[in-house]
């Protein structure tokens, strides 16, 4: 089964909805992201009404694919986002993201960020640390304006994923160990310009399981009751993101699952359920075409050269992560396996190992696939490389919706101090 069902071959050329990838590297040139902007919605679409029975927010994280037209098109379905900098707020409220739908994540906001974020009247802050919320109270009172916040709880639960994007547990940099919750929220509760309204944790990323969800909600909620008890009544219970994607043909996440194991939980009580999804809503939507320049096949080996390299895509060598790589042209040619690698001077520079394909011609395009999370967004100039265009689809109609920088973009800010003239 192909569990991109937005991308599909027809007579043997690789579509994206109505349109050919063909075409799109023929005018855009090569590499290029493109993102299929009915499988965002349909994802989005499928989050919501999988938590219909319950009052809910869908807080996209922008980190995952920031792109202004990719917030535009959740923000038009209702999502709000989910941000770690000023830059994304920045680009949330340019994509048109009300700010009573945005949630202030990150463990090291800075005065001026918690400045801005009060300002422009944010639902709320995740707040990670002690010293955290004394800045917060400390911005607050100086601009009188109360700082909506709620505490991130490090619930110490298993997320069961890889060791880098786990993030709820004890060992983890994120939030305030369980054991301690309730104390800072009594502490909070004493701050006259704090504005206690909920709680939030997010435990990971790539997790395709409901069960470690389902223990931390349970984990919540006492920590809910214990500070009802106390006199502090939440309004939001954020569960961050996390949901896992198909990359090697794992059943992705179901979000009707989530909702089968957290509703039950949720009943009786009269919380606004968050969630901050960012993979599950743009990675399988997205792609990057690169394009073969050259080969090296050795007795012992083969390596594909392509014109993408690990600062278009850094998934694959800074995680060892699996993308499945498709011909834009299928054609009929043998089959072999080969390293399909860039031209940026690291050994860490590689799309795919030891990878099975059918043995591609110099000038062929190939598509890297589920690249739509974390692909551009954490792409880089290094090695002195234009950041590539991005490109959205819509039915039979796409656009470059981000363009290829030039080289003049690479020096931009750059100065030769006087005494080097
Ligand atoms: N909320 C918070 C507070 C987060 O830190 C993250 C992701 C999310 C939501 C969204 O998680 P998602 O639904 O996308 O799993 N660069 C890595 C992923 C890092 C995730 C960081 N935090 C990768 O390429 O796999």
């Amino acid at each position: 089964m192909n569990p991109y069902n937005t991308y599909r071959y027809k007579k043997n050329k690789l579509f994206v909805e109505g349109v050919s990838l063909d075409e799109i590297a023929v005018k855009t040139g090569t590499p290029v992201y493109v993102y299929s902007g009915e499988k965002i919605m349909s994802q989005y679409r499928r989050f919501d009404r999988s938590f219909c029975k319950c009052p809910h927010l869908i807080c996209y994280a922008v980190k995952a694919s920031s792109n202004l037209s990719i917030l535009r098109l959740l923000a038009k379905n209702g999502a709000g986002a989910d941000i770690v900098s000023i830059g994304e707020l920045f680009r949330a409220r340019r994509a048109g993201v009300l700010p009573e739908r945005i949630v202030f994540s990150g463990v090291g906001k800075t005065e001026d960020e918690i400045g801005v974020a009060i300002k422009a009247n944010v639902l709320m802050m995740n707040v990670e640390s002690r010293e955290e919320l004394e800045a917060i109270h400390k911005v607050a009172q100086l601009l009188r304006r109360p700082a909506a916040v709620s505490i991130r709880v490090n619930p110490d639960v298993s997320a069961d994923t890889h060791h880098h994007i786990t993030t709820g547990k004890a060992e983890n940099k994120f939030g305030i160990p369980y054991g301690e919750a309730e104390d800072l929220y009594r502490y909070a509760l004493k701050m006259p310009w704090i504005r206690i309204v909920g709680i939030q944790a997010h435990i990971g990323s790539q997790i395709l399981n409901v069960r470690p969800y389902q223990k931390t909600l349970e984990k919540l909620l006492k920590l809910v009751d214990r500070l009802e008890k106390a006199g502090i009544f939440l309004q939001f219970l954020d569960m961050g993101g996390g949901l896992g994607v198909s990359y090697d043909g794992e059943k992705s996440l179901d979000p009707a699952d989530l909702s089968k194991a957290l509703l039950p939980l949720m009943k009786g009580r009269r919380l606004c359920l968050i969630f901050e999804p960012g993979r599950f809503l743009t990675a399988e939507a997205g792609c990057m075409i690169t394009k073969v320049l050259y080969r090296k096949e050795y007795k012992h080996k083969n390596f594909v050269i392509v014109d993408a390299a690990m600062n278009d895509l850094a998934r694959p060598g800074l995680y060892d992560a699996y993308h499945p790589i498709w011909p834009v042209r299928r054609n009929s040619s043998s089959r072999y396996k080969a390293d399909v690698v860039g031209p940026v001077c690291e050994t860490g520079d590689y799309l795919a190992k030891a990878r099975g394909m059918a043995r591609p011609q110099p000038g062929d395009y190939l598509s890297v696939m589920a690249a739509g999370a974390y692909g551009f967004s954490m792409s880089s100039q290094y090695n002195s490389r234009t950041r590539v265009p991005e490109v959205l689809v819509m039915g039979k109609k796409w656009w470059v919706v981000r363009e290829r920088e030039s080289v003049n973009d690479l020096i931009r800010g750059e100065k030769i101090p006087e005494f080097l003239k």
